[in-house]
């Protein structure tokens, strides 16, 4: 994805000001800054959530600019919360199954022949099994109402993968989660982002958790990148550094 003078204001307020940034297919790129550096609003942008009022975000060579989220999603790039929440009185496997384009229910209505219903619905079990695996998320039958925090957030990711997205954007996946949880979560997307060629964007705050993780990281304050690169290199420089104590960290 190539992100190119981005700029997007909210009245008087410049949330972003001219931010370029080039994110590697198949790769995790975590961007980081303090509070109110525009993170979560650059995510909005990219995903379709927000028009920026200047600049053009390409995804694989397509101009998305402005398009609608569901445009946006369809041509494979979306962020967690794009896959509605959790229904809480289904199982983990019914929720993921749910979650699929194309999801069997859907599919039977669509394929006018039962053969081609079926094998799509193995496709689509299949798939559920495989990501299952891959979050450590064994418990098919739970009711995703009697999960743990991070196990929830495990099934949002899961929920995520279930679609047919090249590239997903997570807002704080592991916010509110323990030091062990967290570097579960992060363990399971690098895993996930081999397994499924997927590229991914994240935010993250506790750098010394994530660092060990993403294979390129972008530094914002104020709107703009002040840094980037690999994760040590953004971490020892000094424009970070300085950003960090002089603001509150998110
Ligand atoms: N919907 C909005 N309306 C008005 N101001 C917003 C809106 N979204 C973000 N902002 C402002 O844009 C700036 C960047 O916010 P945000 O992207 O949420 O920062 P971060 O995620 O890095 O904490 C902040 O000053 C915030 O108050
Ligand atoms: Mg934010």
């Amino acid at each position: 994805m190539k992100v190119t003078n981005i700029r997007k204001t909210f009245g008087g307020v410049t949330a972003l000001d001219g931010v370029n940034m080039e994110i590697d297919k198949g790769k995790m790129t975590m961007l980081i800054g303090p509070n109110g550096s525009g993170k979560t609003t650059l995510i909005n942008v990219v995903s379709g959530f927000y028009k920026p009022d200047e600049g053009q975000v390409l995804f694989e060579g397509r101009d998305i600019t402005g398009k609608a989220p569901n445009e946006v999603s369809r041509q494979g790039l979306i962020r967690t919360f794009q896959v509605p929440a959790p229904f809480i009185k289904l199982s983990v496997m019914e929720n993921l199954l749910l979650a699929s384009e194309g999801n069997p229910g859907e599919s039977f209505l669509r394929a006018p022949l039962r053969s081609r219903w079926i094998k799509k619905e193995s496709e689509i079990y299949n798939r559920a099994g495989r990501v299952l695996e891959l979050l450590n998320l064994r418990l098919p039958d739970q009711l995703a109402g009697e999960l743990s925090g991070g196990q929830l957030k495990l099934l949002e990711v899961g929920r995520a993968l279930m679609t047919n997205a090249r590239m997903v954007a997570l807002d704080e996946p592991a916010s509110g989660l323990n030091p062990t949880l967290a570097h579960k979560i992060f363990e399971h997307l690098d895993e996930i982002k081999r397994d499924f060629a997927l590229t991914l964007l994240i935010i993250e705050h506790r750098l010394d958790i994530a660092l060990q993780y993403v294979d390129y990281v972008y530094a914002m304050a104020n709107g703009s990148v002040i840094s980037h690169g690999k994760g040590e290199e953004v971490m020892n420089d000094p424009k970070v550094i300085e950003g960090y104590l002089g603001g509150t960290c998110t």
